[in-house]
């Protein structure tokens, strides 16, 4: 596995260990998958494979476990599976059991081969399937850890929503420093021209809209809505929160972003994780 490597000193008294994974694509199918959904899962296979350079997802998943055990906490952001098929929610229980840990759902994690979508309602479907063995709630959740809080929130449909901001404030209130886990990053111009090129959109929240418009995005979900203004407005205001962690560009990226540094992770299923080491 490859380290990228991210060291923020915040005073502890101890330093702790995080380990950020995500985007490891898991993409199994099984018998009971309809025929659409099994063809869709053979070829996006065999792509991440030729791409990973013959290792599979969920070997690069298994390697990325094995190595979280040598820290404090272990932090999955997203796309973890490439949807959410009976045969890699069965795999990820697996693999997953017994560990703690903070998952925030990316936009795969919900993304259906049989519809080819990952809208509002197939979250909102899945959420239950996922419940079933994660120890946190994907939507939104932390962990107190050493002195520090670690907050997950899902921003996978490029929106955060008024319980979340709620959610945030009440965070917020522990009084302890916050970093803050989300699928898509927080906009900067520093990896928004790679993002287009890529793949034709801004992947992440908060784009400005002179900058949608610019590059024709037209999608009708990106526009920032009033309860995801204000959460940016909280982490551009509030002191506790110290960094923001992402994934979601399969490109690393580091960046300010509203007043703050913002780390982007590489994809696991390219044998890349981040560790976080925090002082
Ligand atoms: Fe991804
Ligand atoms: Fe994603």
């Amino acid at each position: 596995m490859e380290l990228l490597r991210t060291e923020l000193d915040l005073g502890l008294a101890q330093p702790v260990r995080i380990l950020q994974v995500s985007d490891s694509h898991l993409s199994a199918c099984c018998e009971e998958d309809s025929e659409k959904a099994k063809t869709k899962s053979k070829k996006k296979t065999a792509a991440f494979l030729k791409e990973a350079g013959g290792v599979t997802q969920e070997q690069r998943f298994a390697e990325a476990l094995e190595l979280a055990e040598d820290y404090d906490a272990l932090v999955l952001t997203g796309d973890i599976a490439d949807s959410p098929s009976p045969a890699n929610l069965q795999v990820l229980a697996g693999m997953l059991e017994g560990r703690r840990y903070l998952y925030t759902f990316g936009n795969h994690d919900y993304y259906t081969y049989d519809s080819d979508s990952g809208k509002a309602e197939d979250r909102e479907r899945f959420l239950d399937e996922f419940l079933r063995f994660l120890p946190c709630d994907p939507t939104m959740d932390s962990m107190e850890i050493g002195g520090l809080d670690l907050v997950t929130l899902d921003d996978s449909l490029a929106q955060f929503s008024e319980l979340q901001l709620e959610f945030l404030k009440a965070e917020i209130a522990k009084g302890l420093p916050i970093l803050l886990f989300l699928h898509l990053p927080v906009y900067s111009p520093t990896f928004a021209p790679k993002a287009y090129e890529w793949w034709e959109s801004s992947m992440s929240v908060g784009t400005p809209a002179e900058v949608l418009a610019a590059h024709n995005e037209t999608d009708p979900k990106m526009p920032a809505q009033p309860a995801t203004l204000a959460v940016l407005e909280l982490i551009r205001e509030e002191p506790l929160i110290k960094a923001v962690f992402a994934s979601h560009l399969h490109f690393a990226d580091e960046a300010e972003v509203l007043g703050k540094p913002q780390f982007v992770n590489e994809p696991c299923y390219l044998g890349s994780v981040r560790e976080i080491v925090v002082k």
